[in-house]
């Protein structure tokens, strides 16, 4: 049931993918090769859950972009997925020699995918990382973002699924220390494990753990890995707690304006899906209570808290916090 209520944002993340990869490829049309890197791919297509709706996975609308890539690496852990993605992209781009499908995990499978373009290091290069909690490491997205050389030290772009909701719910449960180790992995150390502490001794709010979660982050991005720019956008449920934030870290700032662009048209889509979203969750329950499906709710009966237009932020040190 939960699921259902914030599943239209896996639809919006999905759109908003399918608008910057386009846009991407265009702003690189005067390079030769341009790379695609999904290192969590999925399936070849998702289901909305409660929705007679499939839509195409990450995988499928990279490989549709146009103007495209010239190389994409697909990255699955789960064996069955993996194979097939590999059987539906085969059958549906015959005689398309640009991608290959990569089973394993990508933290030990990275080198392997990184040195098997590294002729093509030069290359305009973005990777999507559709994580759940904290599967990816540091060391993994540090490898990324510098796989590219150029003269200009532009860097991967990368776009992060970061869930502190899900990370408080690892620490907080049977296997707590173990996950907790993969989340200083994730962060390259333990300075995280600072935010939880203030958190657990109700020095921040819980709205506050996901934003200082996220916004440490983006602090470690731009002033480890040296990125310029960095945004987030947080996806939040139909009661409007914040369930995971897409990360944009980039060098360029066309990549940031076209970002800007559509971080506000996604937030600008977000109350109707959220709106048809509680819609569906309140007529399958009444349907489930066998009531009477004569009064069906409609999106427009619904009200739903609009949040300000999306507006990029800057990052800020989180040591300067008085409760670091
Ligand atoms: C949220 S799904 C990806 C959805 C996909 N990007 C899409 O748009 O449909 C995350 C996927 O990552 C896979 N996964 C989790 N950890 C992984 C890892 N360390 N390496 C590679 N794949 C991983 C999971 O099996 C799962 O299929």
């Amino acid at each position: 049931m939960m699921a259902r209520e914030w599943d239209y944002w896996t639809r919006n993340k999905l759109n908003i993918l399918k608008d910057y990869l386009p846009a991407f490829c265009q702003a690189s049309r005067s390079s030769s090769e341009i790379i695609y890197l999904d290192l969590m791919a999925g399936e070849p297509e998702n289901m909305g859950k409660g929705m007679d709706e499939h839509f195409d996975g990450s995988p499928r609308l990279a490989m549709q972009t146009n103007p495209g890539f010239t190389k994409l690496v697909f990255c699955e852990r789960n064996p069955k997925k993996s194979s097939d993605l590999r059987s539906d992209l085969a059958s549906r781009f015959q005689n398309d020699q640009r991608w290959r499908v990569v089973e394993g995990d990508c933290n030990t499978k990275i080198d392997q995918i990184l040195s098997s373009l590294a002729h093509i290091s030069w290359a305009p290069t973005f990777a999507f990382v559709d994580q759940q909690a904290a599967e990816v490491t540091w060391e993994t997205l540090t490898k990324v973002a510098h796989f590219r050389t150029n003269k200009k030290n532009i860097k991967t772009e990368l776009w992060v699924l970061m869930s502190p909701a899900m990370i408080i719910k690892g620490v907080s449960g049977t296997n707590a220390e173990s996950f907790a180790n993969q989340v200083d992995l994730l962060y390259g150390d333990n300075s995280w494990r600072l935010v939880l502490a203030a958190r657990q001794r109700n020095a921040i709010s819980p709205e506050d753990f996901r934003v200082e979660m996220v916004n440490l982050f983006r602090w470690n991005l731009q002033n480890t890995l040296g990125y310029a720019i960095t945004a987030r956008i947080p996806m939040r449920m139909t009661n409007n707690i914040a369930l995971y934030d897409m990360v944009f870290a980039t060098d360029h700032p066309v990549g940031q304006k076209i970002m800007t662009e559509l971080y506000r048209s996604a937030a600008d889509r977000e109350p109707m899906m959220k709106r048809e979203a509680m819609v569906r969750t309140i007529n399958s329950r009444t349907e489930r209570n066998s009531q009477n499906t004569l009064f069906e709710v409609t999106p427009d009966q619904l009200a739903v808290t609009k949040f300000p237009n999306w507006e990029p932020n800057e990052c800020w040190d989180p040591s300067q916090k008085v409760w670091w």
